[in-house]
Parts: structure tokens; sequence; C-alpha cells
């Protein structure tokens, strides 16, 4: 593999690039029909939400929250929080994909419906993460979760919210197994997640993955006669020349042409002395470097071990397109902390939420649909179940909405372990009544219309989000 010299290390003769006054702003932006003013998008309306459920607000710090509606407004009255803006340590979201189709649970409810497509997928998507932009702390970290669909689009989104310079990596992740496609091209079997921070002093512990005996031969294929330590063999030179001791002789030997020497030639005799230089049989000199088992192998942005439902004792809730719980917690363990506050802001089944409780993080989760809140309760209340062969089994038992809100399970469930509160947009409130049999304020219709308009006309509120905004896009 070569490797290329930076090109303020390179000594040699630059054909440089001309700019013109009009080319010097570099940035590469995406522009499409629809595409609104980001202080439109800060000051439109807020949510107004009810808590119909769940343990007492604490006013030193956020308590685990579901909310139950349009996460847009939910996002923007979040702002208005000071307990959650500028406090979110990770987001990690899941949004649809602009697939065009309409997902159904395993029992065959419908769940949710993809059906935005392009420029309306990509500003539905850019509201959100203005918004979320806000939310996070300053050393937080964003990951989106996207298929090949409209990865290039966002990711040129995301390079304009929280700029190209805090782009981290493009995971692909290998979702199914091996499929035996009938199209004339390639198995599609990845999908990709986009990872960003906030700024480039940020939460990271470094995920490190085991090593297996198979990596740990092909990594380090020699054999050291005297100790039986494993190694391998690199170069004890690097690209670019240099005029100091690492670019003069060494026993009697210049580096390579365009080349100098890794260590001055003192420290390559105390290499020599101490074993770590293998010698070929022409005479050239390379580095040994010995297997240390250290933590791991640390953790490249190609993931192959965290597919969806790969076999029928795989434990799921049924959700459509419900991730990978083990690929939830190597995110929330690697860009949080435990006592962190993580959101989801698309949480479906709320894998999310299961990883962050998991881990010891407080959570905060949004979805407008009712499958994915019942979801959600069925995996705080009665549990995951393994997924079963879909075809001969029977379909997963059905509950009914208010069943999984039955505090009986208390005890046994994560309802005692993980409390939260279960917060349900004015919008609704009729259906909550309903399907959930919560009690509902009774002046709560009024008191939505009233605060609405309180908070549209608030001109400080809007002043400040639109102030720290600016800076940000300029
Ligand atoms: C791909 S699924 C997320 C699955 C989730 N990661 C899991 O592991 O179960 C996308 C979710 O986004 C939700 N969603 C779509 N648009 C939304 C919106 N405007 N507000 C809130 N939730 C939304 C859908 O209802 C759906 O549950």
């Amino acid at each position: 593999m070569a490797t290329g010299v930076s090109t303020t290390k390179w000594n040699g003769e630059r054909q440089s690039i001309e700019r013109t006054a009009a080319d010097a702003d570099l940035s590469v932006t995406l522009s499409y029909a629809g595409k609104k003013p980001v202080a439109e998008i800060l000051s439109g309306p807020c949510a107004q939400t009810f808590k119909v459920w769940g343990v007492a607000d604490d006013p030193t710090t956020t308590v685990n929250r579901l909310y139950w509606g349009d996460n847009l407004p939910i996002l923007r009255m979040l702002l208005n929080d000071d307990r959650v803006r500028g406090k979110v340590r990770l987001v990690y979201i899941d949004p649809p994909y602009a697939t065009n189709s309409v997902f159904q649970s395993r029992d065959q409810k419908d769940a949710y419906a993809d059906l935005l497509q392009g420029a309306q997928f990509v500003e539905f998507l850019r509201e959100r993460l203005l918004l979320i932009r806000e939310l996070l702390a300053d050393d937080g970290s964003i990951y989106v979760h996207l298929d090949d669909n409209m990865a290039f689009e966002i990711k040129m989104v995301m390079d304009e919210v929280f700029g190209k310079e805090h782009f981290q990596n493009w995971i692909t992740r290998k979702k199914c197994s091996t499929k035996n496609t009938t199209r004339n091209r390639f198995g599609n079997i990845a999908d990709y997640i986009l990872f960003y921070t906030k700024s480039s002093e940020f939460v990271w512990n470094r995920p490190f993955d085991p090593w297996s005996e198979d990596k740990i031969a092909d990594e380090y294929p020699y054999v050291d006669e005297k100790t039986g330590r494993r190694y391998k063999r690199v170069p004890v030179h690097a690209p670019g020349t240099r005029n100091g001791a690492t670019g003069g002789k060494w026993r009697g030997m210049l580096p390579p042409k365009g080349k100098h020497w890794q260590y001055t030639p003192t420290t390559l005799d105390e290499l020599d002395a101490k074993g770590e230089i293998y010698w070929s049989k022409n005479g050239n000199p390379r580095r040994k470097v010995f297997f240390d088992p250290g933590k791991g192998v640390p953790q490249q942005d190609i993931w192959l071990n965290y597919r969806d439902s790969i076999n029928q004792n795989m434990v799921i809730t049924g959700y459509p397109t419900e991730k990978n719980l083990a690929m939830l917690e190597n995110i929330v363990a690697a860009s949080s902390n435990p006592g962190d506050l993580v959101l989801d802001a698309f949480c479906g089944s709320g894998t999310t939420m299961q990883a962050a409780y998991n881990l010891g993080r407080r959570w905060i989760g949004i979805d407008r649909e009712e499958e994915a809140i019942c979801a959600v309760l069925k995996r705080f209340n009665i549990g995951s179940e393994k997924m079963g062969d879909f075809v001969t089994d029977k379909a997963a038992k059905s509950y009914k909405p208010h069943e999984l809100l039955d505090e009986r399970n208390f005890a046994q469930s994560l309802f005692g372990t993980c409390p939260f509160q279960f917060l349900v947009a004015s919008d609704k409130l009729d259906q909550a009544k309903v399907s959930f049999k919560v009690k509902v304020p009774p002046d709560a219709k009024h008191s939505s219309l009233s605060n609405l308009a309180k908070r549209a006309v608030d001109p400080a509120i809007k002043a400040a989000s639109l102030a720290v905004f600016a800076k940000v896009i300029s």
C-alpha cells in the first residue's frame, strides 16, 4: 500500500494550483428545490407534550424520556429545555431511507411509511439535523445510519451542518448474510453509518475487537527463533527525503531514493542490538514488530459482526428495521461515558435506549408511530423474544397497547430498573387516551395552544437560537 507524502513534508518541486478570488471558497454545497433558510427551521413551531405515565421530573437532571410525536417540533421544543440543549453527548439516528415502502412488524401490523423521496427526503432530514446540532454538547457525537439510496446526499448535508472538518468516519456495516441475488449485479449486503462530531474535542473511548488465532497468524506471520514470539516485518524507511541524520548513511547504506530512515542511525543500532531488526539474505534491513495482544485490535470502519437478526436465537422486539443491539452498545460505549445523555429521534423499537440503559447512560427517544411506541414499551416491560423461524413459528404474541403499560410486571422488567417518562405530543393525546388508556390532563388541548402561541412570539428564544446558529453557518 503506497503512502502519500504530505505537501508540508515534501521537498520536491510542486505543481501549484492557480486559484482566482472567485474560487477561493472551496466548499461544496448541495442545492435543491425547497431548501429552507436555517433561521426559518430553527424558529418554527414547538411541540407541546404531556407526561401521561412514568416517574416524576427531576429538576437537577434529565430523567429518561420516551416521546410520542413528530420529532421536528419535539426537537425544537427541546431547544428550550436547559437540561437538554447543549447537553446531549451522543445522538444515533436511523431514519427512513427514502425506500418508498411501508414497513410492517413481525405480526403484520403497519409500523411506519418511508415515502419521502429526493429533495423532500433531504430537506426532511436536514431540518432535524440542524436542530440536533443545537442539542449536542460541544464534545458530542452523531451517528446517522443510512443505506446506499441517500447516503451521498446526506453526507453533503452533514458536511454543511456539522462541518466537513468534523467528519470522522463513513462506516460500512455488513447488514445481513450473503444474498443469492438474481439481478445482474453484486449482492447488496452493506449499509452505512456517518459519524460526525460537533467539534474536534470529543468523547472517544476507542473500541477494540479481540484477536483471533487466524488474524494473529495472518498479521504476524513470522516466529522469532530466539524468543518464540510472533512478529511482522515492516520497512525501516519512510517516504520523503531529509537533510539530517535520518537522511544519511546507516551501516554504510543510504536510505532508498526519495526516502529517509524512520529512526536515527544510533536508534537503529540499538534496535538491532535488541534483535528487533531483521536482515534479509541480500542485506536489506526490516524492523520486527512483535505481536502484543494489548486490548485487542483497534476497531476499523468496516463492521462485519453486527448483522441484524442473523439467527433464530437472536432476541428482538419484532419491529421492522430493528437494529443490532450489540452494534448500538458499541457506538454508545465509544462515544459517551456513564451518566451521559443519549438521544435517538427516530427510535423505532428503542434499541439505542436499551443500549444506553445497559451501559448506564440516560436517554431520550422519540418516535411518531404507535407501533414503535408499543415496541419500546414491550422491550422495557415484557422484554424481547427469540426471533425463531418466521415461516413455521406462530407470530409473536400480540399485546394491546395498554397492556404494555401494565405495571404488574414492574419488579421483573426494565420498568423497575430503568424508570422513564412517557410523554405525548398534543396531536397524539386523543389516540393515547384510547390506545394506552392513559389519563390526559383535562386542559391539555387548551394549554397546548396557548403555550404554542406564547413560544412562537418569544423573541428571546428565537434570538438566542439564531445567534448560535449564525456562528456555525457563517
Ligand atoms: C428505521 S426505523 C428505526 C428503527 C430503530 N433504529 C430500531 O432499532 O428499532 C425509523 C423510525 O423513524 C420513525 N419516524 C419516521 N419519521 C419520523 C418523524 N418525523 N418523527 C418521529 N419518528 C419518525 C418511524 O416511525 C420509525 O420507527
